[in-house]
């Protein structure tokens, strides 16, 4: 029976970086997975992760199973970490959350509850979106539509195009929304554009489903999530995805946190419920380690005070990273790549063709997606000048 079950190709991301790391031309830039990575080319610990896992190491007595919502004050500093301090659906006690393993169980369990609420409900993607969203949310039940988003003559959002598309949208349809940091693109929605998208939400009953995994890398932790925290104050129910990979460098830990906004307290208990079951009929019950380190990180204000300085460099130098690339390829092409500097967290889009791609991997060991998606933050001093040379080439 197994037998049948033919051999496939490696996922297109995680293949690419493969073969990359298998390329020992010195000259090498690996511009591929969406990991943050620091000027020497490492993916940094938090200092305040260290400090917390020190301390989890000394005191953990136990590794017995967590309870099916995860570590206790967990799920209350993601709620105010992702909905901020002064939310009323907060205060109105009409939030719940789980702990999921990473942004991807998020969105999972997100996906459970919208296939157990409406099973083969809509969802609107927006056109590009992430790759993994498509199989992640499909493979539930739910069904597709896309809506325009990217546009790549402009290398902004076409929000009249989106505008036009969602209008399509129906009551019961969910809209899934990059709440920051647009991956693939980088291109974010305005504050103006959000509220707008609210306008819409209510007057056509969709519901926002939002996937934040990159929370403080954009603008900053508050700002990142201003756009999701107008929906939340104003919509009476919406599902939101947040990882802790990214902002917290807890990539292999596998933390993160499904919301729920719920009509008021019952509906969000409710939620909750029909959460801890899918969870149990999925993988039981999440893993320990990231969310405790979490916990503690958002729990302790030193450690927070720590973590969000680091983020707050890290956030820092992305943008640098952006402005010396568009000087760099501005002199090297002599072509407009203002629109780098624009965009928000890990990625842009070159601009360039698949055979362009091509060269660049073939002749100059350069990495990045067939798209010609760049992770920003593989880019540093020592390889700048090469990749805006190499570019340049091939254009
Ligand atoms: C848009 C988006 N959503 C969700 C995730 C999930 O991240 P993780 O499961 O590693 O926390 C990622 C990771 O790359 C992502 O880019």
């Amino acid at each position: 029976m197994l037998d049948a079950l033919s051999l496939l190709p490696d996922d297109p991301i995680l293949g690419l970086a493969a073969v990359c790391r298998a390329d020992d031309n010195p000259k090498k830039v690996d511009l591929t997975v969406g990991i943050y990575m620091d000027e020497s080319g490492v993916c940094p610990v938090f200092d305040a992760i260290t400090q917390a896992q020190a301390r989890l190491v000394s005191q953990e007595t136990s590794k017995a199973y967590l309870p099916p919502a995860g570590v206790e004050g967990f799920n209350p500093g993601m709620q105010k970490l992702v909905l901020g301090e002064n939310s009323t659906a907060l205060a109105d006690g009409r939030v719940s959350s789980i702990q999921a393993p990473g942004g991807c169980g998020a969105l999972r369990i997100g996906a459970e509850i919208i296939q157990a609420a409406s099973p083969g409900a809509k969802v609107w993607v927006s056109d590009p979106t992430w790759p993994v969203h498509i199989p992640l949310l499909g493979s539930v039940g739910l069904q597709f539509s896309t809506y325009r988003y990217y546009d790549a003559e402009t290398h902004g959002v076409n929000f009249e195009a989106m505008m036009e598309d969602l209008k399509g949208a129906a009551s019961g349809d969910i809209v899934l929304l990059h709440g920051c940091c647009h991956n693939p693109c980088g291109a974010d929605l305005s504050q103006e554009q959000w509220k707008i998208i609210g306008d819409m939400a209510e007057a056509q009953g969709f519901m926002p489903f939002i996937d934040i995994a990159y929370q403080g890398l954009g603008d900053g932790l508050d700002a990142d999530a201003a756009g999701l925290r107008q929906l939340a104050e104003r919509l009476p129910e919406m599902i939101i995805a947040a990882s802790c990979s990214k902002n917290m460098g807890l990539y292999r830990e596998r933390t993160g946190c499904t919301l729920f906004v719920g009509k008021n307290a019952e509906s969000a208990d409710a939620l909750l419920s029909q959460a801890k079951v899918a969870a149990r009929r999925v993988y039981s019950m999440p893993p320990a380690h990231g969310a405790l380190l979490a916990s503690a990180v958002l729990s302790d204000p030193e450690l927070t005070a720590s973590w969000q300085s680091e983020l707050h460099a890290m956030c820092a130098r992305i943008n640098g990273l952006r402005s010396d690339l568009v000087e760099k390829l501005q002199a090297s092409t002599g072509r407009d790549f203002e629109f780098i500097r624009a965009e928000k967290g890990m990625f842009s889009f070159l601009g360039l063709s698949g055979d362009q791609v091509q060269a660049l991997r073939d002749d100059y060991s350069v990495y990045m997606l067939g798209s010609s998606r760049i992770n920003v933050a593989g880019v540093n001093a020592r390889n700048i000048d090469y990749l805006a040379d190499s570019i340049a080439k091939v254009l």
